[in-house]
């Protein structure tokens, strides 16, 4: 197994350049089902999620082509299979995407449950309700769900949900868009890539209004034709880089961003001590004096995210003072990278949804477990910033989320390498 071993405690220096978002390129893959003719997707992360779900669309019979690096051309014309590998489908979450969009597609899908990230219990019953909202028969097993059209056919429908959830609010939009009728997404979830999956299904001929409000409005159409799209930065890597310089130290410009994605995250590294500058589509991060306690409460998009929860407890883990950190969006995160940290002299109590973190002034490296993606991110910020030596195992985790991971911070002047067996 490969393992990443880090030689911290050195302060980060350069330029780093984000790549494309990984939660919507997720979601704008199995879009493409639903588009008659070629698209040509740009700035496409080149990472496992993105790699797995290329193979189950290819596997389907798509024709998928990689003319460039983070290019992806892709055309589901010939199309014919609703019911997807399911050996692929359990190893990512997203796979739930191709519910939707196959449903929306043919009318029908068989798509085993999805796998992935597993730090919380992750119901989808919000997507199986908007699905029964456009008219769709549902069966639900623990191994697979399958769609079908219902005796009246599909239509628009209206549908509230009972939270925030962007699966639900992608899966609903994805089958939605090819069906007659219009449907209204009530409590729609609105994180920069709901916006960019309206804006891709829109250049390709989709009628989807208030993406990026609460209520999302979709007008079927008859079909959707191809044509280019490129895909945002992500919202999360960029602000695991920023988090990574708030840690270790440094002076680092993050580029490729669209820095309103990132207020919430820079008002929080500003407040625990890192000065950062906002530039057209790059952020600059200085840390170069002491960190300063803060309180963070996740929340949906615009608040602070849930992905960047572990990040930032490293961030609290260095700085002075007793930091709170509230998790409200999945209670069961801590457990992920917590006692992680813990060995790595972070200390760190949780009671219910709130992390209480009492800084430290050093973290010492240890051999560490990534038990899932931005768990993984955090402990290998946590090494960045550590005296020692620290291994972080189980990398497969982080590979399915963050593209070149060790070039990009072996650019900016750490010490890390991806160890084989
Ligand atoms: N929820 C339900 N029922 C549902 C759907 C969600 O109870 O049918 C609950 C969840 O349990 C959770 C909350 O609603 O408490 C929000 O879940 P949401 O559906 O918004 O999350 P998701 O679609 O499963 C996406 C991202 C996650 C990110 C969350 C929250 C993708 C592929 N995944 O997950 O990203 O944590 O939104 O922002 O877009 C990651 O990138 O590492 C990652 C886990």
């Amino acid at each position: 197994m490969a393992r990443y071993e880090i030689n911290g405690g050195k302060p980060l220096n350069g330029t780093v350049t984000i790549s494309g978002a990984k939660n919507a390129a997720v979601a704008i893959l199995p879009a493409a089902l639903l588009v008659s003719g070629k698209c040509r997707i740009e700035n496409v992360p080149d990472i496992s999620d993105v790699r797995i779900l290329i193979d189950i669309l290819r596997g389907m019979g798509a024709k998928i082509q990689l003319p460039e690096k983070n290019v992806v051309e892709i055309d589901c014309s010939d199309v014919q299979c609703s019911q997807p590998d399911a050996g692929l489908v359990v190893q990512l979450r997203a796979s739930y995407y191709l519910m939707g969009a196959l449903l929306g597609r043919f009318g029908k899908a068989h798509v085993a449950q999805p796998g992935g990230c597993n730090f919380a219990s992750r119901p989808i019953d919000q997507h199986i309700k908007g699905f029964l909202g456009l008219g769709a028969d549902v069966e639900e097993t623990e191994y697979y769900v399958a769609l079908t059209s219902g005796k009246q056919g599909l239509s628009g429908g209206r549908i509230s949900l009972d939270m925030a959830s962007v699966g639900a609010t992608v899966n609903i939009m994805l089958a939605a868009t090819l069906i007659p009728g219009q449907t209204i997404i009530e409590n729609a979830a609105k994180e920069p890539h709901i916006v960019d999956l309206a804006n891709f299904l829109n250049t390709m001929g989709a009628r989807v209004t208030g993406a990026g409000t609460d209520t999302i409005k979709i007008r079927g159409v008859n079909s959707l034709r191809g044509g280019s799209y490129c895909i945002i930065p992500d919202q999360i890597e960029a602000g695991t880089y920023m988090a990574a310089v708030t840690a270790a130290g440094g002076n680092v410009l993050v580029q490729n961003v669209i820095p309103k994605h990132m207020d919430c995250i820079t008002s929080k590294l500003q407040e625990m001590g890192a000065r950062i500058i906002n530039y057209d589509d790059s952020i600059r991060v200085i840390r170069d004096g002491p960190l300063r306690k803060t309180t963070v409460k996740t929340q949906p998009y615009p608040g602070f995210p849930t992905d960047m929860q572990a990040q930032v407890c490293v961030c609290m883990s260095l700085a002075g003072g007793i930091s709170r950190l509230i998790e409200s969006v999945y209670e069961t995160r801590f457990f992920g990278y917590c006692t992680e940290l813990e060995s790595m002299g972070a200390k760190i109590r949780i009671s219910d949804k709130t992390a209480t973190v009492t800084g430290v002034a050093q973290l010492r490296g240890s051999t560490v477990y990534a038990h899932d993606l931005r768990a993984g991110a955090a402990l290998v910020i946590a090494g960045l910033a550590a005296q020692g030596i620290t291994y972080v195992e189980q990398i497969h985790f982080i590979e399915r989320g963050y593209e070149n991971l060790i070039e990009k911070l072996t650019a900016l002047g750490a010490d890390i390498r991806r160890v084989e067996d």
